[in-house]
């Protein structure tokens, strides 16, 4: 039987999560900080997946969830600040006027969790395993996956070694020839392009648009290849190559 796609976009980011994830820090469990990164991370973590998926109907509807949720409270000041840029972030996704934009808007929007964890220091520690085997075009994707989650969680973290692992990913070489239909070669290749610039980027906001830029180069391929089987999910302005 073939699981629906959008099922198992979602398996794949609950089994990556429960692995990934562990609290650090000594977070206040039941504290309302607590109780809004909850949130923060669940939509956040909706949004990335629909992005890359190449949904952006979906990715609107979890953006204007964050863009609407309670401020987060016990920060203090200089948390506002950052609470009031990640709602604008959201808004930036939930009003974009094509995909390009949303994927850019989808890495700033992480890139503010990092810079608030920066600055107030907390936070989530990911811990992860092994990128899993790259074994044929499923076992591709799912490494890809893999990839672009690490590179998340490392803006969100942030942490630089995340970042790193998940870019070092693209360092190999794109799929090509009969695995891939003549029409999505070059989102592989402009993917691969750019994650391999991204390995030596360091600077969250430079981190958040290289981010935008290749997702929108994964939504773009799933678009082509008629993954994004949803009627509604159309994603707009899709081009190959970054602005
Ligand atoms: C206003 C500052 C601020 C922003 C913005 C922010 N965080 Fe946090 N985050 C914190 C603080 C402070 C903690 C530590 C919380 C605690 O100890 O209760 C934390 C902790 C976390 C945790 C760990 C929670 C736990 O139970 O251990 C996660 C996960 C998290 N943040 C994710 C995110 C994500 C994803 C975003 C962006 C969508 C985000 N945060 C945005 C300040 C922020
Ligand atoms: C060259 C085109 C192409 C690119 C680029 C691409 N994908 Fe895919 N992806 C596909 C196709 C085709 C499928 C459906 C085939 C399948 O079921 O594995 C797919 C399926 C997936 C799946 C579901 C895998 C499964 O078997 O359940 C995930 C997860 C995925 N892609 C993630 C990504 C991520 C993340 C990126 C970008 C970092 C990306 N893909 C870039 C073509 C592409």
């Amino acid at each position: 039987m073939r699981i629906p796609l959008r099922a198992r976009f979602a398996a794949i980011a609950v089994a990556a999560f429960g692995a990934a994830y562990a609290c650090g820090g000594g977070p206040r469990l039941g504290s309302p900080t607590d109780y809004q990164m909850w949130i923060h991370y669940s939509e956040a973590g909706a949004i990335q997946s629909a992005m890359i998926r190449g949904d952006l109907p979906a990715a609107r509807e979890s953006a204007r969830h964050l863009a609407d949720a309670p401020r987060a409270e016990g920060i203090g000041p200089s948390g506002d600040a950052h609470v009031r840029e990640l709602a604008a972030w959201a808004r930036e996704i939930r009003d974009a006027p094509s995909f390009g934009d949303a994927a850019v808007a989808t890495g700033h929007l992480a890139a503010t969790c990092g810079e608030c964890h920066e600055d107030v220091g907390g936070g989530p520690v990911f811990l992860q395993g092994d990128p899993p085997e790259d074994r044929g075009f499923s076992g591709h994707m799912i490494l890809h996956l893999w990839a672009a989650d690490r590179m998340w969680e490392g803006m969100v973290g942030p942490s630089a070694v995340s970042w790193r692992d998940g870019a070092e990913v693209f360092r190999e070489d794109p799929l090509e020839g009969g695995a891939i239909p003549a029409g999505a070669q070059v989102f592989a290749d402009r993917l691969h392009e750019l994650g391999r610039e991204a390995v030596g980027m360091t600077a969250l906001r430079r981190q958040a648009v290289q981010y935008g830029r290749m997702i929108e180069q994964c939504a773009g391929c799933h678009a082509e290849t008629g993954v994004t089987r949803r009627p509604d999910a159309r994603p707009g302005r899709l081009v190959p190559t970054g602005r």
